[in-house]
């Protein structure tokens, strides 16, 4: 074997800068057909006196190269491991990448105020079905098949008879069948006109309703309730302003408007104006009688005869176009983030 075999390991082992490349190497000189395993072979060739330190020769040889091999191996492993590292490293210190955050739909940010200031006004809040009976929508409503005001709400019929709601004024049937008198409750949801769409205009809308019923209630509580409303929504100076107007189920029946304060009006020239909100007025006795009949039919106490009550309906759409300067209607429901994303903030100082 020539001396040189050693060296010329060592040096092939120490210029491997890979394990692969080690590898290569490795096989070339003791793997089972490498140049040190033939030498070995050939070892029976030689004369017998030989042969004990021609092999005793190789095995150090071999001893040698074994070692450096194994030496280059580890430190090739512990390299690879470090740039592993190096390239898997975290800077835990960067700055987080900014995620898209969710906020609350500016509907439901005016129905939490409403729904605050009612309920400290000692109001049950609830909810009820979307899919009615025309019984509790229309009829017991004061609203009979023939009465025009039903060409006023342009309904969604469903195959089976019944609708979709037209306003939440069903759930004044619904919760007075279901509670006696006294009783104070506001009910929000979503109702449905069938009706083309534009600007101010939506097939789906929500609404806010409102039911007190108790002995001699009077139409000054309900103008003070709405006026307490308007200043929790609006501010101290919130005035508000009842105009005679006809709903079926109430009587007298009015419209209520809240003069808004126009943030900008000095530069303007214009200091606010009068605002449409929604409907009200005094429960009709034909409600409480449709209710009692309602009541007698399910086994329960005819309660509402004799007692006086008001009602009251309006929409949160409405109060947030003006609230956040919406001037479509549409853009509540278009589902574009950039649209949504922009309302942010409280009701209180519009
Ligand atoms: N239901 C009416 C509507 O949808 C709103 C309304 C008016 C509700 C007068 C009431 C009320 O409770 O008293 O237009």
């Amino acid at each position: 074997m020539p001396d040189t075999l050693q060296a010329t390991a060592i040096a092939e082992i120490q210029s491997a800068d890979t394990l692969e490349a080690l590898q290569v190497v490795k096989t070339k000189y003791v793997g089972k057909s490498g140049l040190i395993t033939r030498e070995l072979s050939m070892l029976g060739k030689l004369p017998p006196e030989e042969r004990k330190t021609r092999g005793a020769e190789i095995n150090v040889v071999r001893q040698g190269i074994q070692a450096v091999l194994d030496e280059r191996e580890a430190s090739l492993k512990r390299a690879s491991l470090d740039a592993k590292l190096q390239s898997e490293a975290i800077d835990v210190t960067l700055p987080g990448l900014p995620l898209p955050s969710g906020g609350l739909h500016p509907i439901t940010r005016v129905y939490d105020d409403l729904i605050n200031i009612f309920t400290r006004l000692g109001y049950n809040t609830v909810e009820g079905p979307e899919v009615e009976e025309e019984h509790y929508n229309f009829e017991a409503l004061n609203i009979p098949w023939y009465h025009p005001a039903r060409e006023l709400q342009d309904t969604f019929w469903l195959a089976d008879g019944r609708l979709l709601r037209t306003h939440t004024s069903n759930m004044q049937v619904r919760y007075m069948v279901e509670h006696e008198p006294p009783l104070k409750m506001v009910s929000r949801g979503k109702v449905y006109r069938y009706e083309a769409t534009d600007a101010t205009h939506e097939a789906m809308f929500h609404q806010l309703e409102g039911l007190v019923v108790g002995e001699g209630i009077t139409m000054s509580d309900l103008k003070g309730t709405i006026a307490e409303m308007a200043q929790g929504l609006f501010g101290a100076g919130a005035k508000v302003r009842f105009q005679p107007s006809y709903y079926p189920f109430v009587e007298p029946g009015a419209d209520f408007s809240v003069y808004w304060q126009n943030p900008r009006g000095q530069m303007e020239g214009k200091a606010g104006k009068w605002l449409e909100l929604g409907g009200c007025g005094m429960v009709h006795p034909n409600v409480f009688r449709a209710v009692d009949d309602l009541r007698e039919k399910a086994g329960k106490a005819r309660v509402y005869e004799g007692k006086t009550g008001f009602a009251f309906g309006l929409g949160p759409e409405r109060m947030a176009m003006l609230k956040y300067g919406i001037p479509d209607i549409r853009y509540f429901y278009a589902n574009d983030p950039k649209v949504i994303g922009q309302f942010r903030g409280e009701l209180n100082g519009v």
